[in-house]
C-alpha cells in the first residue's frame, strides 16, 4: 500500500472522479466513479447505478469491468476509484473477486480522507478463488 501517486494514477483518478459526475445514486446518495486502463492505451469508465430494488445496484467498478469487456478488452492493468470526500472508498468484497477475475495484480488506486491509496487487488483480496480455466 502506498500513499504517493504516480501521475499516470493522477490521471486515471480524475477520469474516475469525471464519470462519477454521471453516477446514478438516488437512494444512497454515496456517488461513485471508476476508470480502468487496460496498460495499452485505452480506459474504460464506470459508475455506480441504483435501483429501487436496492439489491439490484451495480457498483462503478464492475460497471467499468463490463463496459471493457463488451468493447473486447479483457486485460486490465490499474482500476482508479473516486468516491466522496471524507470517506474510504475502497473497492466491495464483491467487486474485488470481479477484479481478481481478470487479474489479481492488478493496480488499484482509491480515494481515501487522507488522499488516494495505490495498493494490489491481491492485496485488497488474499487467497482469492480463481478462475476455473
Ligand atoms: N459503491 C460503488 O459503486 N463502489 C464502491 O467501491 C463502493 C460502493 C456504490 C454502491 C452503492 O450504489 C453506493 O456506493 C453505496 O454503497
Amino acid at each position: 500500500m502506498s500513499m504517493t501517486l504516480l501521475s499516470e494514477h493522477e490521471a486515471l483518478l480524475s477520469a474516475a472522479r469525471d464519470a462519477r459526475e454521471n453516477a446514478y445514486a438516488p437512494y444512497s446518495h454515496f456517488t461513485v466513479g471508476a476508470a480502468l486502463d487496460t496498460g495499452d492505451g485505452h480506459v474504460f469508465l464506470g459508475c455506480n447505478v441504483e435501483n429501487a430494488s436496492y439489491g439490484l445496484t451495480m457498483c462503478a467498478e464492475r460497471v467499468a469491468i463490463g463496459t471493457a469487456v463488451t468493447a473486447g478488452y479483457r486485460n486490465f492493468a490499474t482500476i482508479a476509484v473516486a468516491g466522496p470526500d471524507g470517506v474510504v472508498t475502497s473497492p466491495c468484497g464483491a467487486c474485488r473477486q470481479v477484479l481478481a477475475e481478470f487479474n489479481p495484480n492488478m493496480t488499484v488506486v482509491f480515494t481515501t480522507p487522507d488522499g488516494p491509496v495505490t495498493t494490489t487487488v491481491a492485496e485488497l483480496l488474499p487467497h482469492s478463488f480463481g478462475p476455473l480455466v
